[in-house]
């Protein structure tokens, strides 16, 4: 089992890369806040318990988090290679997720930083708005679909997700910085860590992170 980490702030482009990279070098996409979002909407225990850190931009407890990520790992076997998109964000999780992955004789073959300015991140999330139906991004001013309010692939309904409006995401990036940065600094100390500059266009990123995965 292999596991490949993306760190980065919200909004530097974790979920759209892992999306890109996934089908090219058949690694299965995990995505705690996708799989959260749909807890949510199945109103299931997680979801109701989840929704309510959530809606702050803050991290839903360790407890809740591990159980997820390992429940679903575990539906795996020792060939598949993971992305992990969000997972881990505090030490707690690092650690539950290193002893994890001995457990099952795997291991985290790379961690890619994806790192780019919080003004950059603000408007980003501000301006980004979803298809409900099947999950593509738009973006206010830069990625603008032909007809608003409407998806062009689909013609579902695109919406802001609730934690996008300014003053969460201000939450999150100040989250960000106080829980999730250190794991920078422990993959660096391991010889882990590798800095992506996410400010450039998503082809670029993902041709590096494609370039470091095939090695
Ligand atoms: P989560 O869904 O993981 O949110 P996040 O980390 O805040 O990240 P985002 O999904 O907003 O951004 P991203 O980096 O994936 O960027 P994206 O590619 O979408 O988590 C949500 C919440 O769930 C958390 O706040 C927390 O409460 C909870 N949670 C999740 N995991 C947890 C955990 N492990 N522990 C505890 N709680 C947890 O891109 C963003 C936008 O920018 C898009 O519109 C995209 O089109 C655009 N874009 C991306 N890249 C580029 C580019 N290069 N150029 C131009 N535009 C770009």
């Amino acid at each position: 089992m292999e596991v490949v980490i993306l760190l980065g702030g919200p909004g530097s482009g974790k979920g759209t890369t892992a999306e890109r990279v996934r089908g090219r070098l058949g690694y299965i996409h995990i995505s705690t806040g996708d799989m959260l979002r749909e807890a949510v909407r199945n109103g299931s225990d997680v979801g109701l318990k989840a929704d309510l850190y959530m809606k702050r931009g803050e991290l839903v407890p360790d407890d809740i988090m591990i159980e997820i990520v390992v429940e679903r790992m575990r539906r795996g076997n020792k060939d598949s290679k993971y992305l992990l998109d969000g997972f881990p964000r505090t030490s707690e999780q690092a650690t539950l997720l290193e002893k994890s992955l001995a457990d099952e004789k795997g291991e985290i073959s790379q961690v890619l930083f994806l790192d780019a300015p919080s003004e950059l991140l603000m408007k980003r999330l501000t301006g980004r708005r979803i298809c409900r139906e099947c999950g593509i991004n738009y973006h206010v001013e830069t990625m603008r679909p032909k007809k608003e309010g409407v998806c062009d692939a689909c013609g579902g309904e695109l919406y802001q997700r609730p934690d996008d409006h300014e003053s969460t995401i201000k939450n999150r990036l100040d989250v960000y910085g106080r829980q999730t940065e250190s794991l920078i600094s422990r993959y660096k100390k391991k010889g882990m860590l590798k800095r992506i500059d996410s400010s450039v266009a998503v082809d670029n990123i993902v041709n590096v992170v494609v370039d470091i995965l095939e090695g």
